[in-house]
């Protein structure tokens, strides 16, 4: 029998970013800090390393992964970019922007799923491109989360999941955004689809483009053509404990309920509250309820609440991004 493994959290020094770069090359994941969330990487050039992506996560096969790269001239490694996706990219690179796009023969089945397609995005954190540079590959990450459950936004949260099934964590502190990149289908660039919503809204993108994008979310994503995003099930992120979406949400009845129920407000309900009555930002600021959410809903799981309560977001940005995950959270 051999012993369990235990992750080791890396800080970003120089020395260890070229070991985990080493790491990387010789085939081996390494999570690593991006500004949305964690990601699981791996050499998205070889089809073991990213089998290992799978088998750590205990993800299907059938849900295809993200190829992160570092430069333009990557993505025409990775993809046949057309003009929409150069013109997105310049705009929103590095950034939360995931383009998905007809796939070139270097990217293994394993990566796509078997598609015809490959997703890129350019990540904006310091530490995850220089990882990109210094091991001068494209690197394929999922959230490094187990299958299913919310995704990590610390080093703290892929070591709680992930602990006894990687060996390398990369610290690059907190998530900034804490919510998973805008994933945008420009197969077709006249007919482009979101199928994920994220920090790059669709306003943004239509801005940029000059023309309608369509936005496949929320109830629809969940009865997506599996050929078409097969990893975007319905019940994705979620925490244990049940969780149950609200318009608004009441203090009087969040004061009258059992103590075993949380009541997770977007905006600090009242100064004094008892401790099954959360916020997620004083003044319900959108930029901190997406940075907080996920962290929160761990917390409220580990405190071993049965039911959490919470407020769905309101207005344009972020909330159709937050709104997405927590009806994701909330599916049964
Ligand atoms: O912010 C993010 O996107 C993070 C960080 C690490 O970059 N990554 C992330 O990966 O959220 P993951 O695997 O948890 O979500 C990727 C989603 C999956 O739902 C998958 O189905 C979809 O991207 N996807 C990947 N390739 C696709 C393709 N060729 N066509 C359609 N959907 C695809
Ligand atoms: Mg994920």
């Amino acid at each position: 029998m051999t012993a369990p493994t235990r992750a080791r959290v890396y800080r970003g020094t120089a020395r260890n970013l070229a070991f985990l770069a080493r790491k990387l090359q010789q085939g081996h994941l390494v999570a690593v800090p991006s500004e949305t969330v964690y990601g699981l990487a791996a050499n998205a050039l070889d089809p073991k390393a990213c089998r290992r992506i799978f088998a750590a996560k205990g993800r299907p096969a059938s849900d295809p992964l993200i190829v992160h790269i570092h430069s333009l001239a990557q993505l025409a490694q990775v993809a046949v970019p057309n003009k929409a996706a150069l013109k997105l990219a310049r705009a929103f690179w590095p950034g939360p922007l995931t383009l998905i796009l007809p796939k070139r023969d270097v990217v293994p089945s394993e990566v796509t799923a078997g598609l015809s397609s490959v997703a890129v995005r350019m990540p904006s954190h310091p530490l995850f491109r220089q990882l990109l540079e210094r091991s001068a590959l494209p690197l394929a990450a999922p959230s490094a989360n187990p299958f299913s459950y919310v995704s990590p936004t610390t080093a703290q949260h892929v070591a709680e999941g992930l602990s006894h099934r990687i060996l390398y964590i990369l610290d690059g502190g907190p998530a900034t955004i804490g919510l998973e990149s805008t994933i945008l289908d420009l197969r077709h660039p006249d007919r482009p689809s979101i199928l994920r919503p994220g920090a790059i809204t669709r306003a943004a993108l239509q801005r940029k483009l000059g023309h309608p994008v369509l936005a496949r979310t929320g109830k629809s994503a969940s009865t997506a053509k599996p050929q078409v995003a097969p990893g975007l099930l319905k019940r994705h992120y979620s925490p244990k404990a049940q969780v149950i979406l609200h318009r608004q949400l009441s203090l009087s009845k969040a004061l009258a309920s059992s103590s075993k129920e949380a009541w997770l407000f977007l905006k600090r309900p009242s100064p004094t509250v008892p401790q099954n009555i959360h916020w997620l930002h004083l003044r319900g600021d959108l930029q901190f309820v997406a940075h907080r959410l996920f962290a929160k809903l761990r917390e409220l799981d580990a405190a071993g609440f049965t039911r959490i309560h919470v407020e769905l977001a309101r207005g344009p940005g972020l909330a159709d991004a937050i709104n997405d995950r927590l009806v994701r959270a909330a599916a049964k």
